[in-house]
């Protein structure tokens, strides 16, 4: 396999991973890409490395430009496995070289491979010269572990992002205007929501941090690079790091004998009669990570489970756990079910949701048995006035 010219003098010598379907419980379609860059200048210099496993792919690449036993500078923009699991494997490969982390990243790297393994710690904002270029090293705490750093080259005015701005895709070609624009940005929000959504803060930071470097090229850690849909990108990211909303209602639910199916329905039919979009979401037929990419910027949230063993459906138990790990905000939320004797489950999901911060639009909302005509229209009646009282 050879590198991928992307600029003169860089080189993509990373790997494809067609194969990947899941990642850390996120939901990959199409594979991923573990992006390496090597950058020949005085010091030759790779930034980031690939899973394990991809060796083969990287060594066969970076040796279509040099030899990897020349390589200076190793940079380990972030220690995660997916990009640094090969690290200690290029330095036995190029003993001479340098690691470059951050000081967080020295410390993973070290508890990954011990603490021989010989990394220089960089402060965020040092620069590190190769030649004719001098790299800069952003740190971008939590975007999306305490370890991540971009790499940034005026002279290309390249930005070796690492996770920022990475998407779970492989691409054909590496480059974003290959693909529709929306395919794209679309992969992009479903990484940065089921990754990075708890540490908006801290990404807000990072972001305003990089906002004032002239970039012309987004060399990504996953995904395609960035190169025309750059403002795009970034707005993406700005919009979801101040949780910017969408007059959008996602209605999750799990359904026993189809009473809870139906409420799900009247209370879709309620926020389409008030114009408002809905996404309808049988929680057993679509990923989670898929269904959270439709929830982060919705207005509204209902979530509905039958009662079962005076509790909830495993299923919707298990999703309440994934949200309640990603911190959605500022939604009006609705618990919802059905019930034979119990009738507990509304009141545990609206607890759930309350404890991570939402509150409601209606007070939980229960069906005894099934949902007749009259039941539809009660429901839907109810959401609709209390939507009248705020839209
Ligand atoms: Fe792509 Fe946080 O690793």
């Amino acid at each position: 396999m050879k590198a991928i010219k992307i600029k003169d003098d860089i080189y993509f010598v990373g790997a494809f991973d067609f194969n990947l379907r899941n990642f850390h419980g996120l939901d990959v379609e199409t594979g991923t890409t573990y992006g390496a860059y090597l950058i020949i200048d005085e010091k030759v210099t790779l930034i980031d490395a690939v899973k394990p496993g991809f060796e083969n792919e990287l060594i066969s690449r970076i040796s279509s430009v040099i030899d990897p036993k020349k390589i200076d500078v190793i940079i380990a923009n972030h220690g995660e496995p997916d990009h640094s699991g090969t690290v200690k494997f290029l330095h036995e490969l190029a003993p001479k070289a340098k690691i470059y982390a951050s000081v967080n990243g020295e410390k993973s790297l070290k508890g990954i491979f011990g603490d021989d393994l010989p990394v220089i710690a960089v402060k965020n904002g040092e620069t590190l010269n190769i030649g004719k270029r001098t790299l800069t090293f952003y740190h971008t705490q939590m975007v999306h572990w305490p370890d991540n750093m971009v790499t940034y080259s005026e002279f290309d005015k390249v930005l070796f992002s690492n996770d920022v701005f990475g998407q779970h895709f492989a691409p054909s070609k590496l480059f974003d205007s290959f693909y529709p624009k929306e395919r794209i940005l679309y992969e992009a929000k479903k990484y940065y929501v089921n990754i990075v959504n708890p540490y908006n803060k801290m990404a807000k930071k990072a972001l305003e941090a990089l906002g004032g470097l002239d970039i012309e090229l987004i060399a990504t850690a996953h995904g395609v690079i960035f190169k025309d849909y750059i403002p795009d990108v970034k707005a993406l990211y700005a919009s979801l790091v101040n949780n910017e909303k969408q007059n959008k209602a996602v209605v999750v639910y799990d359904s026993m004998w189809g009473s809870t199916k139906l409420m799900a329905k009247a209370i879709a039919e309620a926020f389409i009669e008030k114009g408002i979009q809905v996404h309808l979401f049988n929680v057993n037929e679509s990923d989670q990570s898929i269904i959270f990419t439709e929830v982060v910027d919705a207005k509204y949230l209902a979530i509905g489970s039958p009662t079962f063993n005076n509790g909830i459906l495993p299923s919707i138990a298990g999703f309440l756990t994934y949200i309640k790990g990603l911190l959605p905000q500022n939604m009006k939320t609705i618990a919802f079910g059905s019930y034979g004797w119990g009738g507990q489950s509304p009141s545990i999901i609206e607890k759930e949701l309350k404890e991570i911060g939402l509150e409601p639009l209606v007070p939980p909302i229960k069906q005894y048995f099934s949902t007749h005509n009259e039941d539809f229209d009660r429901i839907k009646q109810t959401v609709i006035e209390a939507l009248d009282q705020i839209v």
